[in-house]
Formats: structure tokens, sequence, C-alpha cells
């Protein structure tokens, strides 16, 4: 086998925001890969980085008092532990805020310059009067030109579905300041991709994607590409453009570029490791990108276009994925179906998540359903009662009858069947059929369980004349399980790991697959995993909801149109009353709850509310407010919340809390 040498990347989450599930199912699926191509003893070597530049994070950092600097190095130190605590095996994990990438990123734009394929145009843009600032589409909202929904952004519809341009909203206003944008003119760079065309259709065709999404480019292609806008008014957050004060880099063209970037950054910090070895044009190394299906036109057209005329090589392949579902639903805040890296891992084992996208993932663009009754029952049923059941099924005897000795030789068909599968195994891999993979796999660990169950040691051990016989079926249990714990290790590091403390081995390796384990001390087994309880999934989903509920983006997507109707009764149901905030404190460790003490009359209530930002606890105290007197009790991450209290508001620091006027006293009933 020839070794090869292997560059790998997720795509570079945004600094705006936490790690979430979607972001993990990419980053445990590429994973996955990495760790595959090196227990076949391959090169490999994963490169990511937070992708830090643009209008967001700018406005992020204001919002919290703080320099973008500080705030993007905060979110990455937050991202690296999230991806450590899911076993995400980085080499490095860097920032498109470095030098490196500045470095790179005016290289190849002074290269697509030389090469004429950069042009200057004029084009009119909203702009915030008040902010100074130039619009992207994002920071409009305005009604729909067609169908008249309020509050919609300044590119598409979610009511309609129309696309249209931001100038084209009615009455549109800046979600930054709320002022009334104007249309400015501004000189911007483009980068000449519709000369890229036919490169592009051949490129597309050649192996390099999948054949979804080669289609899919295809009508793209088809369609006709148009010049691709790459800078960005002052100010912005980003590189200068060489030459050029005041513009910018906009963030898109220096985000894959921060790939070359922490690649050279980790070459500096590692030795025999050469940046052109990997990036030259002729390069003998593969380069591979995974990637959401939503950002494919960046990796797949603009990226090669601009590597190709800068003189560097193209990615070997392009792997994409499609999005992460929860119950057959887009994820969602106010389901707590939007669960973060955090509130996960606060419940749950890493290792459960890992199997489950395994078992479910098969290298196309399709979406991917987190059905959390079926998460729950395949780890159970594969992990525990399947896959480790084999070790506690038989080590008990070795440990205890023959002290941790296994058998001389192996006497099973099975051991050799099993073995022989790692082509098919190691292919389904290879092409991302990771699915494939883990159904086979599980065959297996049925077949090993049939075995036990068939020649049961647990009663042949009764008669000391079977002493051997038991001592063999048990050693060969052993090593099926070993064999099948390797097949594994790419997904479950760390049930590999300890197993092979438990094994007293040296690190599985794929071509330790056909080396038994003959006449072998192993030591005293250990539980290697536990069950997931139905009941920790429902708190996590719980915690979830909390800690995003009150989340600013949400309160403005559920703000959109009117609900649906409801019947008068509906309505009647619901016991809004008069309270007097009595106490109001910050709760430890919440980012976005107050702790409000209300006077009902008829007695005190405890309501976390999410109006932190808005509201400092003294200035609340002694207010009137209103508050829905029968909601269910819900245990919260910091206690338990007896009610709600009503306010308006898109969320944030723009909460306001509902007044009534005084006269009225804490207990009246609001009609
Ligand atoms: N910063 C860009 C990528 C630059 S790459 C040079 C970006 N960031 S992101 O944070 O929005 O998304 C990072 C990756 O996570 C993307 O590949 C995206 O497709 C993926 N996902 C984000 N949400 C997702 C789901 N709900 N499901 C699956 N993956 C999704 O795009
Ligand atoms: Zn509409």
């Amino acid at each position: 086998m020839s070794k090869r040498r292997i560059l790998v990347t997720s795509a570079l989450p945004n600094a705006n925001g936490s790690i979430h599930l979607g972001h993990l199912m990419e980053h445990i699926q590429t994973d996955i890969w990495v760790r595959f191509q090196r227990l076949k003893g391959h090169q490999c070597i994963y490169v990511c980085a937070d992708d830090t530049h643009g209008t967001a994070t700018m406005l992020k950092a204001e919002e919290l008092k703080i320099t973008p600097e500080e705030f993007i190095t905060r979110i990455q130190a937050e991202h690296e532990l999230d991806f450590q605590d899911f076993l995400i095996s980085h080499d490095n994990y860097y920032s498109t805020h470095s030098e490196e990438n500045q470095s790179y990123s005016s290289l190849i734009y002074n290269r697509l310059k030389e090469a004429d394929q950069i042009n200057v145009k004029s084009v009119d843009q909203l702009f915030d009067p008040e902010k100074e600032l130039f619009l992207a589409d994002r920071f409009i909202v305005g009604a729909c030109p067609k169908c008249k929904a309020e509050g919609q952004y300044g590119d598409n519809c979610e009511a309609c579905g129309a696309t249209y341009d931001a100038t084209d909203l009615i009455n549109p206003i800046s979600k930054i300041s709320g002022a009334k944008p104007v249309l400015k003119e501004s000189t911007h760079f483009f980068f000449s991709l519709s000369n890229f065309s036919d490169y592009l259709r051949e490129w597309t065709r050649s192996g390099t994607l999948q054949e979804q999404v080669a289609n899919k480019l295809a009508e793209w292609l088809d369609a006709g590409l148009h010049d691709w806008d790459i800078s960005r008014d002052a100010p912005y957050f980003g590189f200068e453009i060489p030459g050029e004060p005041d513009k910018f880099f906009y963030v898109w063209l220096d985000a894959p570029i921060g790939y070359m970037a922490s690649f050279q950054n980790h070459c500096d910090q590692t030795e025999n490791l050469d940046f052109d070895d990997f990036w030259s044009s002729d390069s003998e190394c593969e380069v591979h990108h995974f990637i959401g299906k939503d950002i494919i036109n960046f990796h797949a057209l603009f990226w090669p276009a601009m590597l190709i005329t800068s003189g560097f090589r193209t990615p070997t392949k392009i792997h994409a994925h499609g999005f992460v579902t929860v119950d057959g639903q887009k994820m969602s805040k106010s389901r707590g179906t939007f669960i973060n890296a955090r509130t996960y891992l606060d419940f749950l084992q890493p290792e459960y998540l890992r199997y489950y996208f395994a078992a479910k993932l098969n290298g196309s663009v399709d979406d991917l359903d987190i059905n959390l009754d079926d998460f729950i029952q395949r780890v159970n049923s594969d992990l525990v009662g399947k896959v480790v059941n084999i070790a506690s099924r038989c080590a008990g005897f070795i440990n205890k009858q023959f002290d941790g000795k296994l058998a001389a030789q192996t006497s099973n068909h099975l051991i050799d069947e099993f073995a022989g599968q790692q082509f098919d195994i190691a292919s389904h891999y290879e092409n991302g059929d990771y699915g494939k993979a883990i159904r086979e796999i599980m065959a297996m660990a049925d077949k090993a369980n049939q075995f036990i169950a068939e020649n049961k040691p647990w009663a042949l051990i009764k008669d000391d004349g079977n002493r051997d016989l038991v001592q063999q079926i048990c050693s060969d249990g052993i090593n099926l399980f070993r064999i099948i714990i390797t097949y594994l290790k790419p997904v479950l590091p760390d049930l590999a790991s300890n197993t092979e403390t438990f094994l007293n081995i040296s690190p599985l390796h794929w071509n330790s697959l056909d080396i038994n384990l003959l006449n072998h001390q192993i030591n005293r087994f250990k539980p290697l995993i536990v069950r997931v309880e139905g009941k920790t999934v429902a708190a996590m989903i719980e915690a979830g909801r909390e800690s995003t509920a009150v989340d600013n983006e949400e309160a403005i997507e559920d703000s959109d149109p009117i609900a649906g109707e409801i019947e008068f009764d509906d309505f009647a149901k619901v016991d809004l009353r008069v309270a007097r905030i009595t106490n109001a404190e910050h709760v430890e460790g919440a980012d976005k709850l107050l702790k409000l003490t209300l006077d009902i009359g008829t007695g005190q209530r405890t309501v976390f509310a999410g109006i932190k930002a808005a509201y400092k606890p003294d200035d609340l105290i002694g207010r009137l407010t209103v508050m829905v007197a029968n909601l269910k009790a819900r245990k919260m991450k910091f206690g338990l919340s007896e009610g709600m209290v009503l306010a308006a508001g898109p969320g944030g620091k723009e909460i306001y809390l509902l007044e009534p006027d005084d006269g009225s006293e804490p207990g009246m009933k609001v009609t």
C-alpha cells in the first residue's frame, strides 16, 4: 500500500455564534474520515479555523462593548473546547484573522489582478445614514414587495418565498439603527467569474464532486455565471484590500484562504511538513474539503477559479452534506431542538452522537434527521446491547476462571470472516457511506452474540471437564470483539482506547485486524459504556429550550407574520394578572435571564425572564407588569419558573416590559 498524503478541512464555523448540532455533524463526519485514513496508516492532516470577518462580528463586539479581536478570541476558545470535547482531532484550529491569512489573501488577490481577472464597478447600495455603513441584506427589514408581509429581510420573503433586491422592500428600515436607509453609490471590486464557465464546467465533472452536486452546479452554470463582488466598504471587520484604502475583502474571499493559512501555521510548528508539497499546482498530495450544501457555490465555483488563476492546486474532492433536522423538522430554538454543543455535553456522552451520525450518514447531500427516540434506541441496542455485550459476556469468565489469560489458539471461522470484511468496510468509510459500514459491523456483532448464546459458556462452566472449551469460546469472543472495535475506532475513539486498556494491547490499527490475541493476558473488564436514558434526553431538550428561548434571533423569527387564528376559548384559558415586581436579581451563570419575584395579591411567584440585556434588576423592583398566572411551572436549569411576564420587542436590548397604569393592583385579572 502506498502511503497517501492528505490534507482535510471542515468548513470554518462563523465566529458569531456557538457550535451546534449542524456544525457537529460536519466535524464528526470529517473526523471519522480523518481517523479512518490515519488508522489505515496514511498521513492525514486535519485543519480548521474560525471564520471571523464581516459586519456581524463587528456589531456583536460593539454590542458587548469589546473589540472584535477580543470577541473572536473568546469565541474561538469556546469553539475549540467544544470540538475537543466531541473528540474532533483537528491538527490545527486557527483563525481567519491571522497574519498568514492576510498574506495569502493579498497574494491571491494580487495574482488575480495581474491575471486581469479583477474589475471595478460602481454599485448603488442601501446605506444606514445614522450608523454610516452599507447594509448587507440581512440587516435590512421591510415589507415584502409581493405579499406585503412585514418584517422580511432584504433578500427573500419567509412568508411567500419571493426573492428580490433589498431596494424593492416596502418601507425598509435598518435593523441596526432603525433608520431609513438611503441609496448610496460606491466602487466595488469584482472577480471575473464569468470568464471561468468553461473551465468550471469541466472541473465540476472531473470526479471532484458527488454526482448530485455536479448536477446542481450544471444548472447554475447553464443559467450563466455573474462576476463576484469581493469588496466591502469601511467600516468592516476584515482585511483591507492592498492599495485600496477603506476597501475590504468580503469575508467569503478570505474564508477559504483560511484553510491554507491554518495549514501554513501548522507547517510552521511541525517538522518535515511543507506547505508547497500540498498546495503547489503540481502537488501529488490530496486536499479534501467537507462542507454543507449551502456553501457549495463558494467551494466548487469561486474557490477553484481563484486557485487556478493564482497558481495553486485545486481540491481533490469536495464532500458536501445536507442539513441536520430534529424529529423531522428544521432545528428550532423554540422547540428546544437548536442544540448547542455545550448543552448536549452537559447531559450526554459525545460518542453517542458520533455513533448516531455515523449510522445515518451515507455520503449524500440529503438532510440527516435526528429522531430522538431512534437515537436512544440505536445507542442502547447497538452499542450497549450488541457491541459491548460481547466483551462483558466473555470477560468475566476469562478474568475469574483463567486469571485473565486468553486461549493459545482460535477455533472460530467467524474470526477470519470478520477480518475478511476489512476491504468492504474500508471502501464504505472512504466513500463517506458510514451507515453501510455500521450496518455491516452490527451484523458482525449480532453473529458474535449469537455464537456466544449458542455455546452458553455460563452453562458449560458448571462442569469442570468443559473448562478448556469455555476458555476457548470466550477467547474467540474477545477476538471478535477486538475486530469489531477496530472497525468502530474512527467513530468511537474513546471506546476504542478504553478497549485497548482492557485488552492490554498497543493501539489497534487497521493492519492489526489479522493479528489475534493468543495466550494473552487481559485486564479486568470495566463497563465500557452506559445506557442513554430517555429522561436525560428530555432534560437536554428542555435545557436547549431555555438557553435559547430568549435568543435575539428567535424573537425576531417568531415575531414575523401574525400567528394562526385561535378560538375564543383558547384565549380565555390564559389567566393574565397584574403583578408587582417585589424583587429582581441576576442569575449566576445565565446570560439572558433575570430572576423576578412577583406579587399577584394571592402570593409570590418566581419567574425567570429573558430580559437581562434590557433591564437592570434595580430598575425593575417596585414596578407593575402583567403575567401569565396559570402557566404550568417549568423546571429550568436555574430553578422553577412559575409563569411568564409579558413584554414586547424584537429581543436583546429591545425588550419592553408591559406595564399597566398605576391604579391597577397586583392580582387584578387582565381582561
Ligand atoms: N463561515 C462559513 C464557512 C466558510 S468555509 C471557508 C459558514 N459558517 S457556518 O458556521 O454558517 O457553517 C459552517 C458549516 O456548518 C457549513 O458547512 C454549514 O453547511 C454547516 N452547517 C450549519 N448549519 C447546519 C445544519 N443545521 N446542518 C448541517 N450543517 C450545517 O458557512
Ligand atoms: Zn412575501
